[in-house]
């Protein structure tokens, strides 16, 4: 029998838009620090609704920055949910710092409010808010929060450009946001991030941290901090700055394709679809349900990939690695809600040129692979 052809977990939207921004690149001889650096920055601040916008090499290098520019180092406290990519917690090792692994609530995959609370101390300095695969954690109480205990918010908003909290946009809900470009985001630059923020000072000094901590006078730079190189470069903005204007559509698709899965999806038994909290705003940069406690969840990966469609995990429960359990003593389990979501959640594929055919397979494919 003739294998049918392989649905992708995402599929790009990538073509003559694109080269042609490059193009342009090209012909200007300015690679980087240029222009279309500036001109990305532009439109993504625009459309997040910030003052200010910093294109950076990651997400992960953003999230640095922001922590860095805060002044997070060594004894402080950083509060970061425990189901996350690894990437939220490292950046506060990485300074010295220790992240404090709260748990999840289960209708959202956002931090759980009332254990961040409990794990409030006097050593904390920042809380890291992570809009799950495009949902936003309740922004509101955890403001409230942060402004009680003297918290920085750092919203860690890789999975979430155009997501919204109550109409508003995320990356736009506290003192900075971080997002990604990685290929398995709405869109993207192959590898690349942005941060954003309403503070001049912030701004300034992430920038000046952001090329290798000098500053720029008369043609001359003087260093004032030990700063880091993470300079997008103006060839990947190009792709940037085309994937920007096509970004409206792309997360119109993307919603449309989310509610045709959930109309298939909704007589299959033994899977949660995803939750939408009184605050909506859902972008689903991934569509990630929930399998009940009696599947195996990797066997119905296994059994998917056999019929060739491509499907994942969620993210990790970080208090469940290695690393996390040697360094701070976590046990496997211990954050309940997150270890359960990190086992038994399932991502599936959800991408703009998705077909009514495609969706078909997957749901048919999905029922059968339950039951094997
Ligand atoms: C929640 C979260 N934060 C941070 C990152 C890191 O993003 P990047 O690959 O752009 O560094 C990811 C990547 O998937 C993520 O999902």
């Amino acid at each position: 029998m003739q294998k049918q052809k392989l649905i992708k977990l995402i599929e790009p939207d990538l073509g003559n838009d694109e080269l042609s921004e490059i193009r342009q690149v090209f012909k200007s001889g300015i690679l980087t620090r240029g222009p279309k650096v500036e001109q990305f920055e532009t439109l993504v601040g625009k459309f997040v609704g910030a003052k200010y916008a910093l294109a950076t090499t990651s997400a992960t290098t953003a999230l640095h920055l922001a922590l860095a520019a805060l002044g997070i180092g060594p004894g402080d406290e950083v509060l970061v949910p425990d189901y996350t990519f690894p990437a939220t917690a490292n950046v506060v090792v990485q300074l010295g710092a220790i992240p404090v692994l709260v748990d999840i609530d289960l209708d959202t995959f956002t931090i759980d409010l009332k254990d961040l609370e409990k794990k409030i101390t006097k050593r904390s300095k920042a809380i890291m808010p992570v809009h799950a695969f495009g949902l936003s954690a309740d922004m509101n109480p955890v403001n409230v929060l942060a402004k009680k205990h003297h918290l920085f918010v750092v919203e860690d908003a890789a999975c979430a450009l155009g997501t919204t909290y109550y109409g508003k946009r995320c990356g736009n809900l506290s003192d900075i946001g971080c997002f990604s470009f990685h290929p398995r985001k709405a869109i993207t630059t192959g590898e690349g991030g942005m941060i954003t923020t309403n503070s001049k000072r912030l701004a300034d000094q992430m920038s000046l941290l952001r090329n290798h901590g000098g500053l720029r006078k008369n043609g001359r730079f003087t260093f004032l901090a030990a700063g880091y190189n993470y300079r997008l470069s103006d060839i990947q903005a190009a792709v940037g700055v085309a994937q920007m204007h096509k970004l409206p559509d792309i997360l119109r698709k993307r919603t449309k394709r989310a509610q045709d899965l959930y109309t298939a999806l909704k007589d299959i038994d033994g899977i949660s679809l995803p939750n939408i909290p009184p605050w909506k705003g859902h972008v689903f940069q991934s569509f990630v349900i929930l399998l009940d406690m009696k599947y195996n969840r990797d066997t119905v990966i296994e059994n998917m990939k056999k019929k060739n469609i491509e499907t994942t995990l969620g993210t990790y429960a970080l208090h469940d690695q290695p690393f996390f359990m040697k360094q701070y003593g976590y046990k496997a389990s211990d954050l309940k809600k997150s270890h359960y979501v990190y086992k038994h959640a399932l991502t599936l594929p959800l991408y703009a040129q998705m077909t009514k055919q495609d969706i078909n397979r997957i749901v048919v494919g999905l029922a059968e692979s339950l039951k094997e």
